[in-house]
């Protein structure tokens, strides 16, 4: 599995943390920056790490700012996107389980390196349900047309 990660200075700590936490289960990470905690505009990373899923250069993304609400907003304007803010694990089960999210997104202000693990590992172990909730998504879709 590969996943491509990014964060703002906002996250730059809780970004630091993943990766590593990552790479400790064996899992390959594309890491799109920020590097540091020097002010930088989270729009940048959210379209790198949204096209690496894309384009597929990455099974997932995660994405973290100060609060998760930047990075969601710009991750799901672009097509095939669907990136969940996920402040708990049970919200990480059913944006995998429900929505099949393929953008995970944290918020560096709010988590903690235990709440922010617990978060991947369920979102990672989660599978999508299909049934309903592929129609569900289906709907979504039609928007995009709009
Ligand atoms: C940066 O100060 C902050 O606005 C950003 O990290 C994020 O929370 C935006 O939604």
């Amino acid at each position: 599995m590969k996943i491509s990660v990014g964060s703002d200075h906002a996250a730059y700590a809780l970004k630091k943390h993943v990766v590593e936490y990552l790479k400790s289960k064996g899992i390959e990470v594309l890491d799109e920056g920020t590097f540091s905690e020097e002010s930088v505009d989270y729009p940048l990373f959210a379209e790198k790490v949204s096209k690496d899923v894309l384009e597929g250069k990455a099974d997932y993304g995660i994405l973290m700012c100060g609060t998760g609400l930047g990075m969601s907003i710009a991750a799901n304007k672009f097509q095939g996107i669907y990136a969940a803010l996920c402040l708990y694990p049970t919200m990480a089960k059913y944006a995998r389980m429900h929505n099949n999210a393929n953008i995970l997104v944290m918020a560096g202000r709010l988590m903690g390196p235990t709440l922010a693990e617990e978060t991947i590992d369920t979102f990672l172990s989660t599978d999508f349900a299909g049934g309903r909730h592929q129609r569900r998504i289906n709907e979504i879709k039609e928007f995009e047309n709009n």
